[in-house]
């Protein structure tokens, strides 16, 4: 019998996740769907009934219910429990199983591209729920230190503490005391929803070059500003998209077991623009 998959989430609309599914499916002529539902914020709970009553094999979970669907796991893997968030779940026999793939999934472009981050020093703007997977992320990796750069600098700090104790030498500053700090580091990432609604990039990247890393998650619009300021520079540079696509082929993997067919899903990625 066809499995059946979904993202859940709210808004869900302009969700790429059905279409690279979708095309992972016909491209290995799998007899599966994957569908995208609406779940508004306080009506997880029904909704996950809703999903183990018509026995989904496993979905996706999207803003706003990455961290509140801990709560409704039977089990978690290692990357899930450490993140305190998941983004992936398996449904066997009704017993539900979290997965976070947004650490890998981020991971993914800089072994693709033979980009190193052992040893490196990296700034992180942003302090959200994306923003702890890709803490995980360089420590895994083995960076050297990373700054994080937020808003309300008390979420940066709560976010180097947890740093810290995945081994990585860290500080946190606001935002505004960047300034023309970023020719410093080997690797900067945007993890802010910034970009999104095009706006300009929150922070100067001045003085970088081609050896830096520019890493923006947000992918819609694909070339935001930070995108554009850091091509004008000619640094290396990483699209939201890429991390997508990335946590997209971990969640293939863990419901089928077999290799993701990248190339048909990363058409249907792009196609998507
Ligand atoms: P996500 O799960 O996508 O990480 P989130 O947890 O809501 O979403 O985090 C959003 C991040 O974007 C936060 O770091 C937030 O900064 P604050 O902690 O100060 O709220 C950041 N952010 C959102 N809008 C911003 C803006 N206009 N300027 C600077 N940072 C912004």
């Amino acid at each position: 019998m066809g499995k059946t998959f979904a993202v859940i989430g709210d808004p869900i609309n302009h969700s790429l996740s059905p279409n690279i599914h979708s095309a992972a499916f016909r491209e290995l002529d799998l007899d599966s769907s994957y569908i995208a539902y609406r779940i508004p914020k306080g009506e997880l709970e029904e909704g996950i009934e809703g999903l183990k009553k018509i026995k989904i094999d496993g979905f996706n979970i999207t803003i706003p219910h990455k961290i509140e669907m801990m709560k409704y796991l039977d089990k978690t893997d290692e990357s899930c429990s450490l993140i305190g968030a998941v983004n992936t779940v398996s449904n066997k026999d009704g017993i539900l199983k979290g997965y976070n793939t947004d650490m890998d999934g981020f991971l993914e472009p800089f072994k693709k591209k033979e980009l190193n981050i052992t040893g490196t020093k990296v700034l992180l703007i942003g302090a959200g729920g994306a923003a702890r997977a890709i803490v995980a992320g360089f420590a895994k990796a083995k960076a050297k230190s990373i700054t994080i750069a937020n808003r309300t600098l008390e979420k940066a700090n709560n976010l180097s503490e947890f740093a810290k104790k995945l081994g990585l030498d860290a500080n946190a500053i606001r935002i505004d005391d960047v300034k023309d700090t970023a020719k410093n580091y080997d690797i900067i990432v945007n993890a802010t929803s910034v970009g999104l609604k095009n706006e300009q990039s929150v922070i100067s990247l001045e003085g970088i070059d081609e050896k830096t890393v520019v890493y923006d998650i947000v992918y819609m619009p694909m070339n935001t500003d930070f995108i554009k300021k850091a091509k004008e520079k000619n640094a290396i540079v990483i699209y939201g998209y890429e991390m997508l696509l990335g946590q997209a082929v971990r969640a293939f993997e863990i419901w089928h077991n077999i290799e993701a067919p990248y190339n048909a899903m990363k058409k249907a990625l792009l196609g998507g623009f």
